[in-house]
């Protein structure tokens, strides 16, 4: 069986495990805002159409304007690109026939947009018991590394990494003569989140990636952003097509930035409802990984793979993210979205139900 490589579309998961897809189902699979997009982009949602019929500006000039004054930055340090899935395909190209190294589990598509760029890929894998980074094997490793990905707050985990240790890798990476790509795709869920954006004008050997794909509830928009110094931005600009973000997304984006009071509902609420979960699932003797974000990894500690669980969440539509394609984990957890109190109330009254038969 071929396991889909992401989630979101339930539709390829139930077809690949031969199953019938419940018309009632909630999707935990993909990690977005319960809250859906900000007001500002809503009410403005009818204003779009007439941005369909120029060209989108390829300089996206206007998004990072407002980018670069939040981030404290200047605007040829910025990047817009089709989702930060672009960027990450970008970067792999910029990469070719590199060797790099990947803090294991992580986000599936830096080793894919390596491999098919002839990289060798190697990975440091964290240590399930604590997801703690282990600076000195790490560092072993980054001898031999021309890149390093680092997932930071990581999916699938959801663990966030202070910028003490961030800092400390930085100055590894610097040592090695390594470039660090850190994926902060979910940095805007964190509530003590510590920005290291402006070591990228003194450490060259820096990128961040980001998405507004999750807080701002916009997937099927695509649209996220790559911050480096200028000569990394331009390396990876050359690579990328023309046009390929489109005029809606960059429209679209500038309002959701103007949303702050969104994303601070929606911290709150996801913070109340991580607790709630961790606090029902620790009674049930479930495994929680320790979230700071709105995804979290859960692992029934009486059975070690996790198929019979995720086949009975299936059954019942409720949709958990498999773990198989994630190094390391390989279906002894699955990965669940926090979503709003209805939903969570579901998936909580289901995992009951196992609970009563095993
Ligand atoms: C860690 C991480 N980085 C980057 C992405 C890409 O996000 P997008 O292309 O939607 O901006 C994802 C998507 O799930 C992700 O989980």
């Amino acid at each position: 069986m071929k396991w889909p490589s992401h989630g979101s579309n339930p539709r390829y998961l139930y077809e690949a495990m031969n199953k019938e897809m419940p018309a009632e189902r909630v999707d935990f699979s993909a990690n977005i805002n319960p809250l859906g997009p900000p007001q500002e982009l809503k009410v403005r949602w009818n204003n779009l159409f007439e941005y369909i019929t120029d060209y989108p500006d390829p300089h996206a000039s206007h998004l990072k304007h407002i980018l670069a004054a939040r981030e404290g930055i200047k605007e040829t340090q910025i990047l817009v690109g089709n989702g930060g899935a672009e960027l990450i395909t970008l970067i792999g190209r910029m990469l070719a026939g590199k060797k790099v190294l990947i803090i294991q589990p992580a986000f599936s598509e830096y080793e894919e947009a390596c491999r098919v760029n002839g990289c060798m890929v190697a990975y440091h894998q964290l240590d399930p018991e604590t997801w703690e980074l282990d600076m000195e094997a790490l560092s072993l490793k980054l001898r031999e590394a021309d890149a390093l990905f680092f997932c930071n707050p990581n999916n699938p985990t959801g663990v966030f990494y202070p910028s003490a240790i961030v800092k400390e890798l930085i100055e590894r990476c610097r040592v090695y003569n390594c470039m660090l790509v850190m994926d902060e795709a979910f940095y805007d869920f964190v509530e003590e989140y510590q920005s290291i954006i402006p070591i990228i004008n003194s450490h060259l050997h820096v990128m961040v990636l980001r998405s507004m794909t999750k807080m701002f509830s916009i997937p099927g928009l695509r649209l996220g952003y790559l911050l480096a110094n200028e000569s990394l931005i331009e390396s990876v600009s050359t690579l990328k097509p023309h046009w390929s973000v489109n005029a809606l997304a960059l429209k679209a984006g500038e309002w959701c930035l103007e949303s702050e009071k969104h994303v601070q509902l929606t911290k709150k609420l996801i913070k109340q409802e991580r607790e709630r979960l961790a606090h029902f699932y620790r009674k049930l003797e479930f495994a929680v990984s320790p979230s700071s974000v709105n995804f979290y990894l859960l692992k029934d500690t009486k059975i070690d793979n996790q198929l019979p669980l995720f086949q009975f969440l299936l059954e019942k539509g409720i949709i958990p993210r498999h773990t198989m394609n994630f190094p390391g984990l390989e279906g002894e957890w699955l990965r669940f979205a926090i979503k709003g109190p209805n939903d969570n109330e579901k998936l909580m009254e289901a995992i009951k139900e196992w609970r009563k038969v095993r």
